[in-house]
C-alpha cells in the first residue's frame, strides 16, 4: 500500500501542511527539533490511532490549539481510501471513506505501518513487557481477530484481578464468579497464546534469513515464544484453553493470596537466540542491533502474507545507528518493495548512492521543502 497524500492541521509543530509522497523512498532531512519524528508519528497515528511516543492524545495537539487533524489517502489494490483522524478534548473521531467509524477497532487495519526507531533496540534488551507490547501492537495490525481477543483478555484480566483482591481482603467470599472469570479469561487467553505462537513462527522464518544475510552467513537467529503452557505448533486453541483453565483451578488459592492473576499470556516473553545463545544476555551490541533489525524487516513480509498488502516502513534516525554493511542490507531489502519514510539529520554517501530515486524533503520548523535531486 502507498500513502499518496498527507494533510496535517495543528498536529504537534505543524500548522497546516499538505504533502504528496513518493511511492518509493521519502527522505525527511533536517536539524534537530524541526519536526522529523513528528511527521513519522503522524503517519503512525493515522495507521493505529495511537502514538508510539505517548499514550496521551492531547500531546498531539499543537500547544496553541484545541484540536488537531490528520488525514491522508491510501492507495491499495482495491482502490483509494481516504482516512481521517480528529483529536480534541472530547476524544478522537476516525473516518474511513468520509464515514465516521463507531469503533476505533473498525478503523485500524486500513493503513499498515511498521516503525523502526533507535529505541526499538530495546525489543531485544528491554523488559518482557516491551516484547509483549510489541506482539500485541504488531499482531493486532495484521489480524482484527487478534485485536479483539487481546482486548477482551485485557478487560477480563482487570476484572479478575479486582475480584481476586476483594477475595484476598475478604470483601467477597463467593468463588463462583471467580471461576466464571477464570473460564472466560482462559478462553480469550488461549486464542492470544496460539495466535502469538503462530505469528512468531512465521516471523522467525523471514527474520532468520535476513539475519543470516546481514551477518554475512556467520550467525543464525531463532525466536522462541516463552509461555507457561509450553505450546508448540500443533497445540490447538481448545488444548491451550483446557491447560490454562486447569492452571487457574489448581492455583486458585495462590492467586487469591497474591491478589493477582499469575498465569496467562500477560506473563509471556520472546527469547532471541543467536547461534543458540540468548542474545539478550550474551549478545554484543551489534548482534542485538542486527536481531532487532531482522525482526522488524521480517514484519514487512509477515504483514504482506497476512493482509495481502505491503505495509509502509517508517525509519526514524536509523541509518546513523548502523554501520555501512547494515545500512546497505537495510536499503537493499526495502528497495522497490515498500514505501519508505526515513528521517535523518544528514544523508551518508552510502545511503545517497543506494537509494533509488528518492524524494528528499527538507524540514524546518514544521514546514517542508522538496529538494531537487539529480
Ligand atoms: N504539541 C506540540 N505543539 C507544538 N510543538 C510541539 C508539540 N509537541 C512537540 N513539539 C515540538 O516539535 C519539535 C520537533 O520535534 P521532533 O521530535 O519532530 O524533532 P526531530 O526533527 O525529530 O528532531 P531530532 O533530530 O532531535 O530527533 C520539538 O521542538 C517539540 O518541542
Ligand atoms: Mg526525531
Amino acid at each position: 500500500m502507498i500513502l499518496t497524500e498527507l494533510h496535517l492541521h495543528h498536529f504537534r509543530n505543524y500548522q497546516d501542511l499538505t504533502v504528496h509522497f513518493n511511492p518509493g523512498v521519502n527522505v525527511l532531512i533536517g536539524h534537530n527539533a524541526q519536526g522529523k519524528t513528528n511527521m513519522l508519528e503522524a503517519i503512525y497515528v493515522l495507521s493505529l490511532t495511537k502514538s508510539h511516543r505517548t499514550s496521551n492524545d492531547h500531546e498531539l495537539i499543537n500547544w496553541q490549539e484545541k484540536s488537531a487533524l490528520i488525514s491522508g489517502t491510501v492507495e491499495k489494490s482495491i482502490g483509494k481510501i481516504p482516512l481521517e483522524l480528529q483529536f480534541s478534548s472530547k476524544g478522537k473521531k476516525a473516518k474511513v471513506n468520509h464515514l465516521e467509524q463507531a469503533r476505533l477497532s473498525q478503523y485500524v487495519g486500513q493503513l499498515n505501518a511498521i516503525l523502526f526507531a533507535p529505541e526499538d533496540l530495546s525489543l531485544v534488551k528491554g523488559s518482557p513487557a516491551l516484547r509483549r507490547h510489541f506482539m500485541d501492537r504488531e499482531f493486532s495490525q495484521m489480524s482484527s481477530k487478534y485485536l479483539y481477543n487481546a482486548g477482551q483478555y485485557r478487560t477480563l484480566l482487570r476484572q479478575k484481578n479486582k475480584y481476586l483482591k476483594q477475595l484476598k481482603y475478604k470483601q467477597q467470599t463467593d468463588r463462583v464468579l471467580l471461576r466464571v472469570l477464570s473460564d472466560q479469561l482462559a478462553a480469550f487467553g488461549a486464542e492470544v497464546i496460539i495466535a502469538r505462537q503462530h505469528f512468531l513462527k512465521h516471523l522467525e522464518g523471514w527474520a532468520a534469513d535476513l539475519h543470516q544475510e546481514i551477518s554475512l552467513n556467520k550467525e543464525s537467529l531463532r525466536l522462541e515464544y516463552v509461555n507457561q503452557l509450553k505450546v508448540n505448533d500443533e497445540t490447538t486453541v481448545e488444548e491451550a484453553y483446557q491447560a490454562l483453565f486447569k492452571l487457574y483451578q489448581d492455583n486458585e488459592r495462590r492467586e487469591i493470596e497474591q491478589g493477582t492473576t499469575i498465569y496467562g499470556p500477560h506473563r509471556d516473553d520472546i527469547r532471541f537466540l543467536v547461534n543458540d545463545k540468548n542474545v539478550q544476555a550474551f549478545g554484543s551490541q551489534g548482534q542485538q542491533r542486527t536481531t532487532a533489525l531482522s525482526v522488524k524487516l521480517a514484519e514487512i513480509d509477515l504483514m504482506k502474507e497476512q493482509t495481502g498488502e505491503y505495509p509502509l516502513l517508517l525509519l526514524d534516525d536509523v541509518l546513523s545507528e548502523l554501520d555501512t554493511i547494515r545500512q546497505t542490507h537495510l536499503l537493499t531489502a526495502i528497495q522497490n518493495k515498500v514505501q519508505t519514510f526515513l528521517t535523518t539529520t544528514s544523508l551518508s554517501d552510502v545511503a545517497r548512492q543506494l537509494i533509488n530515486e528518492p524524494t528528499i524533503f527538507e524540514i524546518e520548523h514544521g514546514t517542508l521543502n522538496k529538494e531537487e535531486v539529480k
